[in-house]
């Protein structure tokens, strides 16, 4: 694992940083329990509509524990990719797995998806987990992210969603607000994060207003895939 430069001191990065930290431990066995492992199918649809290339280059934005990185070496060992993240918690665990289950070439950065040390161009195909929520400027991560990729890459994103239809919102809403934080609270060793993840969707653009954004950002040919009842939502762009 390299380390690069520092995050941005912002309250926002900060916060995120420590609270991925404390979580960090039992991160994994949290999300799976939340999402009935419906998580690792969602993973797979979305290494499916990167489509990477053999012996690609691939970059995963906020990488955690690795789920995406090791998902993609398991979709097709040529790839090599390289992880990214700011919290060290997280990708001490992603590198301790690493060890145990990569099957062809990872990497881990340790850095800030808002300024990553990589230059223009460098990346055959992007993806990022759960995560945009989490960043400062959502406009300028993507624009970073455009930056690295090779013109005509592809970016995925996953990530919750706001659902359109009213009664799924509804019972999306007690799940999300009431379930999840009990439930981190209990597994995941946390409530007080358990509690923001939610609350971090409330501010967020819904599906059509990602999909602006991926577009502002200057990303091409821009689709929304929705999972998981509409709670669930895969944006891809073209770089
Ligand atoms: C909810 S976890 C998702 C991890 C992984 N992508 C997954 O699908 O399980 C969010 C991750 O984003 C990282 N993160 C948040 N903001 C970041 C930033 N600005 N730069 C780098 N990593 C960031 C956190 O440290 C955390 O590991």
């Amino acid at each position: 694992m390299s380390s690069t430069r520092e995050p941005p001191a912002s309250g926002k990065a900060v916060f995120v940083r420590e609270m991925f930290a404390t979580i960090a431990p039992r991160y994994d066995l949290t999300n799976r329990i939340l999402t009935v492992r419906q998580d690792e199918r969602w993973r797979r649809r979305a290494i499916a509509l990167l489509a990477p290339r053999k012996h690609g280059e691939i970059l995963d934005c906020c990488c955690g524990t690795g789920d995406l990185v090791f998902g993609l070496l398991r979709h097709d060992r040529t790839l090599t990719v390289t992880g990214i993240d700011f919290c060290e918690p997280m990708l001490e665990r992603a590198a301790a797995r690493a060890r145990r289950e990569a099957r062809g070439v990872a990497r881990f950065v340790q850095g800030d998806v808002m300024a990553m040390p990589f230059r223009e161009g460098t990346f055959d195909g992007a993806t990022m987990g759960f995560s945009l929520r989490n960043v400062v400027d959502v406009v300028g991560t993507l624009r970073e992210a455009r930056r690295v990729l090779r013109p005509g890459a592809r970016f995925v994103n996953l990530d919750v969603t706001k659902p359109a239809n009213p009664l799924v919102r509804r019972l999306f809403g007690l799940y999300f607000y009431g379930i999840v934080p009990l439930v981190g609270g209990l597994v995941g060793g946390s409530k007080t994060a358990y509690r923001y993840l939610p609350n971090s969707l409330t501010n967020f653009p819904d599906a059509a207003g990602l999909a602006e954004r991926f577009r502002t950002a200057g990303f091409a040919d821009v689709r929304t895939i929705r999972l998981g009842f509409g709670a669930i939502a895969i944006h891809v762009g073209t770089a």
